[in-house]
């Protein structure tokens, strides 16, 4: 049975990860463990900054966005000494258990880790959805749904003065949530890197729709896949029609998590605790059809995860 274990967040912060924290601390107390907060991820497992927890630690986080482990990224956890220095902190205060949550690059540290003799379990903590073996990842509901809020503002202005908006959604290199925020809002196109776009013919459909009386436009469009600015330019340039580029940036990171984001980061939470509790490590947890399931990370880091097609077929087909 394992006595001690460590908590951390890693990369970019998402809403949820506190309700993770909440979780994992609290079932590892259920369980008779100590459980310990590490600051600012893998630089505080390097440097030592880790404190004591107890279920008052964990009081009124539940409901809030970022995390109160605070996060960071850790260029010297890539090194070899680096993954040492992180064993030697673990043994000097007996963890034998770390849970990170973060994303790929996070789950990468946790691997070579684990590869030390220190059990890992990644929770899978991103806005972006970009992990492949869950469905969904901490932080992903809530980002969509501030996207959502902020694209229906949008369209309020867009509609008094027909214009055209041009909104980009964070995403990294995957346009999950530019899809579903696409779909939400009922924008006349979606951009991503997943499929290819054509503005000629986005301007040309833009105006058939203005003959039957569309007056107002919503575009969504992936980081990464073009600057916003300039595609709203170019469309404006092709349809006489007045547009605006909006980049939402790092709200989408921020606020509340949404009743799904605490659900999804409880059950992966509790899950994690009941591998260390048996042993178990080098291991990612997600969530597919709804059961709580459970790889190896090298398996779930080579895993590939499916683009949203039919969803951008369908909101192409909508777009009238
Ligand atoms: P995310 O976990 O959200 O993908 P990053 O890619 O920024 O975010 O990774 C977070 C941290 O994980 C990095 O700052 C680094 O400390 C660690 N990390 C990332 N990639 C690796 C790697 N290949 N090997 C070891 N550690 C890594
Ligand atoms: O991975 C989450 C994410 O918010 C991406 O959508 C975005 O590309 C990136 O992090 C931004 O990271 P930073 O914190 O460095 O601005």
């Amino acid at each position: 049975m394992i006595k001690k274990i460590g908590i951390l967040t890693s990369g970019g912060d998402a809403p949820g990860m506190n309700a993770a924290i909440r979780a994992v601390a609290r079932a590892a107390m259920s369980k008779g463990m100590e459980v310990y907060g590490i600051r600012r991820g893998y630089v505080g497992l390097i440097n030592g900054d880790i404190f004591e927890m107890n279920a008052r630690s964990v009081s009124d986080i539940i409901h809030r966005g970022g995390t109160m482990l605070f996060t960071a990224r850790c260029p010297e956890f890539r090194t070899e000494e680096g993954v040492e220095k992180a064993k030697e902190t673990c043994e000097k205060l007996g963890l034998e258990g770390i849970v990170v949550i973060g994303g790929d690059g996070s789950f990468r540290g946790a691997a070579d880790l684990s590869s030390k003799g220190i059990l890992c379990v990644g929770l899978p903590g991103t806005i972006d959805n970009d992990i492949a073996c869950t469905d969904y990842t901490i932080g992903y509901d809530t980002a969509m749904n501030t996207a959502m809020e902020m694209v229906d503002k949008l369209r309020d202005t867009s509609q008094s003065h027909d214009r055209c908006s041009v909104v980009e959604v964070m995403g990294r290199n995957a346009g999950y949530i530019a899809v579903n925020t696409g779909i939400a809002c009922g924008a006349i196109e979606v951009i991503t890197k997943e499929r290819p776009y054509d503005l000629d013919a986005i301007a040309k459909k833009m105006l058939e729709t203005k003959k039957n009386g569309k007056e107002n436009f919503v575009i969504i469009v992936s980081e990464g896949v073009g600057h916003a600015n300039e595609i709203a330019q170019v469309i404006q340039e092709k349809t006489h029609i007045e547009s605006r580029a909006t980049i939402l940036g790092h709200v989408q990171r921020g606020g509340s998590p949404t009743l799904r984001d605490r659900v999804i980061a409880t059950k992966m939470g509790y899950h994690a605790v009941q591998l260390l509790s048996q042993g178990i490590g080098n291991r990612v947890v997600g969530i597919q059809k709804d059961e709580v399931v459970d790889f190896d990370i090298q398996e779930a880091l080579s895993m590939k995860k499916p683009y949203e097609d039919e969803l951008h077929t369908i909101a192409e087909e909508l777009a009238l």
